[in-house]
């Protein structure tokens, strides 16, 4: 039988990587029929949890941070031609690559596209960790868009 992806997922981070591999899922979607789940993760900064009683307090910081990822969302969304394509967006909160993992599962996703690299700004010869992660932990089969 012909694999036919009902539902995918791609991640964005507001990179131009990530922007091209949602327009590559978008594309996917439109010849598919898919539903297009398009997901931003908000990672609290590092040692975030149990820090007690230390401004700024968790809630203030979060929210802020959540904002700034609502426009990335936005200005990706913005930027794609989504013509005839049936999709949504979300923000979720954690760890990017378990997230994206989470996301896929609740979704019952057929694939989750990610960029090869993303926002970091760290030169790596090889792909960025949350590529690197779905790659290996993905409940689903996953494109990784160069
Ligand atoms: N916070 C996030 N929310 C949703 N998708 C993400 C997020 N971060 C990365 N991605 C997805 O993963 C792809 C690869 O990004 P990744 O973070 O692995 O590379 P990097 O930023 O270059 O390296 P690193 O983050 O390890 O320093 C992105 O193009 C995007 O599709
Ligand atoms: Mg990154």
């Amino acid at each position: 039988m012909a694999w036919n992806p009902k539902t995918i997922v791609v991640g964005i981070d507001g990179s131009e990587q990530s922007a091209h591999a949602a327009q590559t899922a978008a594309d996917l979607a439109r010849k598919n029929g898919s539903l297009l789940h398009i997901v931003t993760v908000v990672r609290p900064p590092e040692g975030w949890w149990g820090i007690v009683g230390s401004p700024p307090p968790a809630d203030v910081l979060t929210s802020s941070m959540s904002e700034a990822q609502q426009s990335i969302l936005d200005g990706t969304v913005a930027q794609l031609d989504l013509d005839g394509v049936e999709w949504e967006a979300a923000e979720e909160i954690g760890e990017p690559a378990s997230a994206l993992g989470d996301v896929c599962r609740e979704r019952g996703a057929d694939l989750l596209v990610v960029g090869r690299r993303g926002a970091g700004l760290v030169e790596r010869l090889v792909m960025g960790s949350v590529a690197d992660r779905v790659a290996h932990y993905a409940p689903c089969p996953v494109l990784i868009v160069p």
